[in-house]
């Protein structure tokens, strides 16, 4: 393929599980020869995902979040510039964006939430999945715009939840097919754009 790849930025707090399968997508899975992993970012100096990332070889900024909001996300758009990223992928990003930001990547800002988002919003999408005893829970990747898990949604994966018995079990198989489906939404939106 001769045309040059699509560049994604991603943004995340902690474990980084998401990137790493994300980043290996774009080596041989869903999202090879369409696009890269341009940097990483965090608003946490120690989250694990940027270690990885920086092992990968992928470049990697922090921005720590401590300062008013509009400061801290004009000093995160100020790092991920350079980079002219064509998507802002968060994941596992623990902050909500603010007009600032999301006005300037319109439309071009994916998250991924472990729950279906008509129903569930922030924090512990697992945890309440388990809580309730719900025997599925749908994973949904949408748009980002200035609510807390509010924006259009791109598409929505099943997990089966029967005879989870722990809440340990109900985010194992969710995050197995978060890692497969979020790539796969990210190749969707990419080639939406064209
Ligand atoms: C994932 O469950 C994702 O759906 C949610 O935060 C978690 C991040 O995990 N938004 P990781 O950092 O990608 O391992």
């Amino acid at each position: 393929m001769t045309e040059t790849k699509k560049k994604l930025a991603v943004l995340l707090s902690g474990r980084g599980s998401n990137m790493a399968a994300i980043l290996q997508h774009t080596r041989d899975g869903e999202l090879a020869g369409l696009a890269e992993v341009a940097l990483v970012v965090s608003n946490c100096p120690d989250a694990k995902g940027l270690e990885t990332a920086a092992a990968a070889g992928v470049p990697t900024a922090v921005v720590p979040t401590r300062r008013p909001r509009a400061a801290f996300e004009r000093e995160l758009i100020a790092a991920i510039e350079p980079y002219s990223p064509d998507l802002i992928v968060l994941a596992g990003f623990m902050r909500l964006l603010s007009p600032v930001f999301v006005g300037h990547y319109r439309h071009r800002i994916l998250n991924i939430h472990p729950a279906d988002t008509r129903s569930h919003q922030g924090l512990d999408g697992y945890g309440w999945a388990f809580a309730q005893g719900l025997s599925e829970t749908l994973i949904t990747v949408h748009r980002v715009d200035e609510g807390l898990d509010t924006g259009p949604i791109v598409g929505q994966a099943r997990v089966d939840l029967r005879g989870a018995a722990s809440l340990a079990e109900v985010e194992q198989r969710g995050l197995r097919v978060e890692h497969q489906f979020y790539s796969a939404m990210i190749r969707r939106a990419l080639l939406a754009e064209d």
